[in-house]
């Protein structure tokens, strides 16, 4: 893959590590395909990678809506016919004691964090497909919690943490499971913990006095998606720069099947 010619989507690019990330890759040349859900913070994330003299679009889309990411994955296979990097970013932290539905009827973190990634990632591995050599990097969370298959929308006992939690280990397992998928396929996919309680909206949100910086977790974030060590290594987990070990229900083969089943029906595409 020629550097310069990367195309890159970085969902949840209007804040936080996700910005910083798309930054980085607007410096290096890449054509960024900047996601958030607001136009205003999108279109200055734009302005500033197009005055440091790179390339950027700007998508805007509710991720709390599967109608939108279905829209989302249409408008980007509209504007470009090649995409070398998806890295599904965006994501709600654990503030807030109420349950909270998507416009789905689905458990929010779960719905946001998670389902929508599922969707978007499936929408677009026909385009990840053919830019082969290709990338996919899932940012999750050092903060796992095993999915309760009884009751995955969490609706007893809720608390958030618990469903920020669930919502991070069902994109590791995720993750594991595409990889199988696209075995020689040229594209690879890879989740990670990008760095603990960042400076960042979701962590001041939470009440968490902040450890690490954004620059770090960014770091750890383009190592998956660019870095030449880890081409053609797939279905692995990250701590920040070191390979690690996830919650042991990622490594289970069945409750993978589980959740792929239940994702495929929630979100439409069961055929
Ligand atoms: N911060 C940490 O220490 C930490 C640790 C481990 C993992 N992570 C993971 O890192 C990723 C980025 O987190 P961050 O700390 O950078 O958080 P952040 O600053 O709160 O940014 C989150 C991004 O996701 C977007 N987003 C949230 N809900 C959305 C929705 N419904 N539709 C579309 N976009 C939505 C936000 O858009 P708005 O700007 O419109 O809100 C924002 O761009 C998350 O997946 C998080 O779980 C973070």
């Amino acid at each position: 893959m020629d550097r310069n010619d990367r195309t890159v989507l970085v969902t949840g690019s209007t804040d936080g590590v996700g910005r910083v990330v798309a930054q980085r890759l607007g410096a290096s040349g890449a054509h960024v395909l900047v996601h958030g859900r607001d136009r205003q913070r999108g279109e200055s994330l734009v302005s500033a990678i197009a005055a440091a003299g790179g390339k950027a679009d700007l998508f805007v889309a509710d991720l709390s809506s599967l109608a939108e990411v279905r829209r989302l994955a249409d408008a980007v296979r509209a504007m470009t016919d090649r995409l070398d990097i998806l890295i599904n970013n965006a994501g709600i932290g654990t503030a807030g004691a109420e349950r909270q539905e998507s416009a789905d009827g689905y458990e929010l973190r779960f719905a946001v964090n998670y389902l929508a990634g599922f969707l978007l990632t499936s929408l677009l591995l026909p385009l990840l497909k053919a830019s082969a050599p290709a990338r996919i990097v899932n940012v999750a969370s050092a903060g796992q919690q095993a999915i309760d298959f009884d009751d995955v929308m969490l609706t007893r006992r809720y608390d958030g943490a618990r469903a920020y939690c669930q919502s991070k280990l069902a994109q590791i397992m995720f993750t594991v499971d595409l990889a199988s998928e696209l075995e020689g396929t040229g594209v690879t996919v890879n989740s990670l913990h990008p760095a603990t309680y960042m400076n960042t909206t979701m962590v001041r949100q939470a009440g968490v006095t902040p450890r690490s910086s954004v620059e770090q977790g960014a770091e750890a974030i383009l190592n998956l998606a660019i870095s030449p060590a880890l081409e053609g290594r797939s279905g692995l987990y990250f701590d920040g720069l070191s390979e690690a070990r996830a919650d042991a229900q990622a490594y289970d083969p069945k409750a993978r099947q589980k959740l792929r089943a239940l994702s495929l029906e929630l979100a439409g595409l069961k055929t």
